[in-house]
């Protein structure tokens, strides 16, 4: 019987443990499995492109620390592809390239559109499976994807060391989170971080509430103040005004878009306002999806790549492997894709930070 041989490649956000992925999922279908290991470049772009690597022992080793993704990714949709200034519908080249590389399997490492994307190709007969990755953990069926756990500490680490200039200066300093629809980092790193407030993408804020618990923190002699705000986190106001022109079907006004996309440093201006303390903005951006993977990390992207190979021996496809409790489990795609993971507003990470006196700006 002729080796199997597995397509991999990593679509969406890069995140901290992707090579750490890529290599589990390569050393266990190479040396455990004796399967046959290809790499497709750039997300689903490459796949519609036939644009690969070999991913022998050679490619597999000395990635496990590496940040990003060997292979290169992108947010290209298989289905909505740019294509030559068009948008075109890549299924069907993706189906073929599929055949004529000979696939058994194809593995695609990626958050909530990736796994979308892998639903459409199982639809379409293709053998997929899919493995949690961000650094947002907003995959619903898993506990936890990888990235997460490097992004939390990257966070936590910078809150940690704006705490020096907030309480030297007397200021708040406004931090903002990635995290777009769900504030799983924003809430963990503030946590963690002691934050003051947490801003999240759940709970719509109102700016008094915030500004007033940074004045009870003046008044009661600490004039500084840490805001930790998720990056989709909005006030009461402007999530009213997105709902209101979602509800009448209007795209979000340029306008709208421009206010929402400075909105960190409008909350700051209204907080300097309102407090009579000095603020300032620092926006930790794509910081947090850089660099080496924690232990952790490559600790879950291991096991997960690992159990990838292992379902692939035995013909399991159509699923994500989610990590759940101490161990790895197949869930059916058509179960988890298209649902997001947000953070649920009696979770016990929120009800822990109110004991210790964190405002949600609510
Ligand atoms: O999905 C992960 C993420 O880092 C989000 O937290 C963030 O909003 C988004 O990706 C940024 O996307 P890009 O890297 O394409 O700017």
């Amino acid at each position: 019987m002729s080796k199997k041989r597995i397509g991999i490649l990593t679509a969406g956000g890069d995140s901290p443990g992707l090579n750490a992925a890529i290599r589990a999922v390569g050393k266990a279908c190479l040396g455990h499995h004796g399967f046959q290991v290809i790499g497709f470049r750039d997300g689903f772009r490459g796949l519609a492109e036939n644009r690969s690597m070999a991913l022998e022992g050679s490619q597999l080793s000395g990635i496990l620390t590496q940040g990003g993704t060997l292979l290169g990714t992108s947010r290209d949709k298989p289905h909505r592809m740019l294509v030559n200034g068009q948008l075109a519908d890549m299924t069907d080249a993706i189906a073929r390239n599929y055949e004529e590389n000979g696939l058994d399997g194809l593995v695609c490492l990626g958050g909530n559109g990736t796994q979308k994307n892998a639903l459409r190709l199982a639809n379409k007969g293709l053998n997929v499976i899919h493995l949690p990755k961000t650094i947002d953990n907003d995959v619903w069926g898993t506990d936890m994807t990888f990235g997460f756990d490097t992004a939390l500490g990257i966070a936590t680490e910078a809150i940690d060391r704006l705490h020096s200039t907030a309480h030297s200066h007397h200021r708040i300093i406004v931090v903002e989170i990635m995290g777009h629809h769900a504030g799983w980092l924003a809430l963990g790193a503030g946590i963690a971080g002691g934050a003051d407030v947490i801003l999240l993408p759940e709970i719509p804020y109102a700016v008094e509430s915030v500004a007033e618990a940074i004045r009870e923190r003046s008044r009661n002699g600490k004039p500084f103040s840490i805001v930790a705000v998720a990056e989709g986190a909005l006030s009461l106001e402007h999530h009213a005004a997105l709902k209101a022109a979602v509800g009448k079907k209007k795209k979000v006004g340029a306008e709208t878009e421009l206010v929402l996309a400075s909105r960190t440093l409008r909350l700051s201006e209204q907080l300097q306002k309102l407090t009579g303390l000095e603020a300032r903005v620092t926006i930790l951006g794509h910081l947090q999806r850089g660099g080496a993977p924690s232990a952790a990390d490559r600790l879950l992207a291991t096991r997960l790549g690992t159990a990838a190979a292992d379902l692939v021996a035995v013909g399991v496809y159509g699923i994500m492997v989610a990590a759940v409790g101490e161990e790895t489990q197949p869930v059916a795609l058509e179960e988890v894709a298209g649902k997001i993971k947000t953070v649920p507003l009696e979770h016990e990470w929120i009800a822990s930070a109110r004991r210790v006196g964190t405002n949600f700006g609510d």
